[in-house]
């Protein structure tokens, strides 16, 4: 950057009150008046900079130059890839899966509350794991699942964002991410995992996107044990095989049978204020939804609900129990398998 640059970065920042901008272009901007020799300039500004900071620290801003500042910069570099940092309050009883991916995501949980043990053991601790399957049918849920069961904080990275925004930096922020998911102990979440084999067809710059894919092939082999990666995707066969070797674990999720489906609205209703009023036609309203993921399955009997609820509106009291109106929810099952199939 030239004299003008810095001027102009400086002056923006300070028209649109970013102060931590501000803050770091005048730190660079000193950086570069001592590296072209302006040293007097230089003391200048950082005297200015040194009395303004003196004011703002007693109003509790961050320090320039303290590790808090550093880590703020960090953070704002790492903030669009992540989508959010959350703790999760999910167990294996919110999840309704077949029997064999249950099992393989209990051994999973099962590993890292055992850790000490396999360590001793001189064991390999399974951390990276794919989870593929259809949408809706569980796969970020089961993210959550894990995150409550080992009750660790999970950062999900949002990989389709990355893609098809700035590509120069995310090698380098995908390396912070991780870094400070291991420093923090949380999961790192990598949703839409397949973007990165969707690449190809993009009319993009390639050698680039080949260097994020080698990143995320290096930070897989380079995980510490104690780190846990998840990642989900609803198309595998978009990814390489160099990609799908790196996972220790694929843990695949289908569209529910009919078993499931009463698992799951059972799930729905567990507190006992609702049941069907003609609980005799359920089976059939269960066939009709085959083919319907967990998640329209969910939504259309919480509409359903919905609707049953709001006929008692004019009603004074609340009814202890409401009955869900089956007519509604077969209709509603009907319009959300049209209306996919029109998709
Ligand atoms: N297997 C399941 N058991 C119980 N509820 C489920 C299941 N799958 C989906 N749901 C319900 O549907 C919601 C959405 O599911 P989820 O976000 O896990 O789908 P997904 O597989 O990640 O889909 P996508 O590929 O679109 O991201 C969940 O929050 C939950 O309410
Ligand atoms: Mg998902």
């Amino acid at each position: 950057m030239s004299q003008f640059d810095y001027i102009k970065e400086i002056a923006k920042s300070g028209l649109e009150n970013d102060q931590e901008k501000l803050l770091s272009v005048l730190n660079d901007f000193i950086e570069y008046s001592k590296k072209t020799k302006k040293i007097n300039f230089a003391l200048q500004l950082q005297s200015i900079l040194k009395e303004a900071t003196f004011v703002q620290k007693s109003n509790t801003l961050t320090k320039v130059g303290s590790d808090n500042y550093y880590n703020r910069i960090d953070e704002r570099e790492v903030s669009d890839l992540i989508l959010e940092k959350l703790t999760s309050d999910y167990s294996f009883s919110n999840l309704v899966a077949s029997q064999d991916t249950k099992s393989q995501l209990e051994l999973f949980v099962k590993e890292h509350e055992a850790h000490e043990l396999l360590k001793k053991f001189d064991l390999p601790i399974a951390n990276k794991l794919l989870l593929y399957g259809p949408s809706g049918c569980g796969k970020t849920l089961a993210s959550y699942v894990i995150a409550g069961e080992l009750k660790k904080m999970m950062v999900v990275v949002n990989l389709g964002a990355i893609v098809s925004s700035k590509l120069g930096e995310t090698s380098k922020n995908l390396a912070k991410i991780f870094r400070k998911a291991a420093s923090e102990n949380c999961i790192i979440f990598i949703d839409e995992f397949d973007s990165l084999g969707k690449v190809r067809d993009y009319d993009q710059d390639h050698g680039e996107m080949k260097r994020v894919v080698n990143t995320i092939l290096q930070l897989f082999d380079y995980l510490p044990q104690s780190s846990i990666v998840i990642a989900a995707t609803n198309q595998k066969d978009m990814l390489d095989d160099a990609l799908l070797r790196r996972f220790d674990l694929n843990v695949g999720f289908d569209l529910p049978d009919e078993s499931q489906i009463r698992e799951l609205i059972e799930l729905t209703l567990k507190n006992d204020q609702f049941s069907f009023d003609k609980p005799q036609s359920l089976s059939s309203i269960i066939k009709s939804a085959i083919g319907l993921s967990f998640y329209s399955v969910q939504k259309t009997l919480v509409t359903a609900i919905k609707h049953s609820l709001f006929k008692h509106l004019s009603l004074k009291a609340v009814p202890m129990q409401t009955l869900i109106d089956t007519k509604i929810w077969k209709e509603l099952i009907f319009k959300e398998k049209k209306s996919l199939s029109k998709k």
